[in-house]
């Protein structure tokens, strides 16, 4: 299956379906949910339900009710660091996390460390950027969690998802899966990845910003304390305390992002019309591709990070480019109308790994075609000229 990217490029700018989604709830449907009786308010509410619903299928979450609507993807890993790490974890409980992290699935265990003694641990790295797996049992022994990106954001990198959670299992620890990258360029099974708790974002996945998801086993979403306290999360509330409502409004703290919702499942319905086996199949080729075109225009001038092999990589690139800044790289590159990010990518510990402060990432998705790779490398070949390196 491949994807007819001449069509999708359509769609933009930027997502005309998702922007259509929203304009037309905005106008006709905006109300709060759950709160009144009145009809647009039963349409917003289905709405927002509609969008839990259909993030559930787009994962095989088991129910949607296991479906949590956060701000984004760094506030669901706060919500678990907060909520459950605050009943699980006391002082010197390691935690195990990946060089290769997010910032998002890193700050949130330093500040358990700082505040209860959790001890982080870190599973290293092969040359190639791959998970370094060979002390893993050693690693996780007597862990607590391990938390793990599914797709590394600077390196492409997809380590073994299932294989890790069931590792964490035998281990009698928590499986935490940061699938942020990986949910927009690949079909997700939560079920078939045996994970605890999943974390990503709408804006990744061409919807909008403002809006992500937790997903969780129901035992454990049932008995981790609320993150968030206020209206919408409560079952009642005296001068003497409160009761919390049912998952998932016990995590709904207040009045969620009802817009972004119905875009978000306007996004959804875009990716599974295209097939994320197809979006998948799309990027694999073109990654080879890219790795290819530059590795051979560029030879030794271009540092590329990341595994070479495309199973277990995804589209996004990062690379140094002989000695130049990858702030003034992406400069040069912004010039050709290519656009790139230049910078740490929130990925600060992995920077320290690959010895650099920062590198130059292209990122590759279903809108992108080989004359996009083109126009990358030879908008690089600019950047020679212009600094005359
Ligand atoms: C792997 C990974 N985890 C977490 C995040 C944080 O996502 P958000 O900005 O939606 O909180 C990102 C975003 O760049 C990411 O790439």
């Amino acid at each position: 299956m491949t994807l007819d990217v001449e069509s999708v490029r359509k769609e933009f700018p930027i997502l005309s379906r998702v922007i259509d989604a929203m304009v037309e709830f905005t106008e006709h449907s905006y109300a709060p949910i759950n709160r009144s009786s009145y009809r647009i308010a039963g349409e917003a509410t289905d709405a927002y339900e509609g969008a839990r619903r259909a993030i559930a299928r787009f994962v095989n979450a088991p129910s949607p009710d296991e479906v949590i609507f956060t701000k984004n993807a760094t506030e669901s890993l706060n919500l678990v660091a907060r909520s459950w790490g605050a009943t699980n974890l006391g002082p010197g409980d390691p935690v195990v996390l990946t060089a290769m992290e997010h910032h998002a699935n890193i700050v949130p265990w330093h500040m358990l460390a700082a505040e209860r003694g959790i001890e982080l641990r870190w599973i290293p790295l092969t040359p190639d950027g791959q998970l370094d797996l060979t002390d893993l049992d050693r690693l996780l022994d007597g862990a607590k969690v391990l938390s793990f990106t599914a797709m590394s954001n600077v390196l492409g990198t997809l380590p073994p998802v299932a294989e890790l959670c069931a590792a964490a299992h035998d281990a009698g620890a928590l499986a935490v899966v940061d699938a942020c990258q990986f949910v927009p360029h690949n079909e997700t099974d939560v079920q078939a990845w045996g994970a605890d708790l999943v974390a990503f974002s709408s804006h990744k996945m061409c919807g909008p910003s403002g809006i992500g998801m937790l997903w969780g086993r129901m035992e454990l979403l049932d008995a981790m304390p609320p993150f968030l306290g206020g209206g919408n999360m409560i079952d009642t509330v005296t001068f003497d305390g409160f009761t919390t409502a049912p998952v998932p409004a016990k995590y709904e703290a207040g009045t969620p992002p009802i817009v972004e919702a119905v875009g978000l499942h306007a996004a959804v319905d875009f990716l599974d019309d295209l097939g994320m086996d197809a979006v998948r199949q799309h990027e694999k080729q073109l990654t080879r591709y890219a790795l290819d075109t530059l590795n051979e225009r560029f030879g030794d001038q271009i540092t590329i990070y990341g595994p070479d092999d495309v199973d277990v990589r995804g589209g996004v690139i990062s690379f140094s480019f002989r000695d130049l800044h990858p702030h003034d790289v992406s400069q040069v590159l912004d010039q050709h109308n290519v656009c790139v990010r230049a910078g740490h990518h929130c990925a600060k510990p992995l920077m320290s790994v690959l010895g650099v402060h920062a590198t130059t990432r292209a990122s590759l998705y279903l809108y992108n075609d080989t004359d996009d790779v083109d126009s990358l490398a030879d908008a690089l070949e600019g950047a020679t000229d212009i600094f005359g390196v």
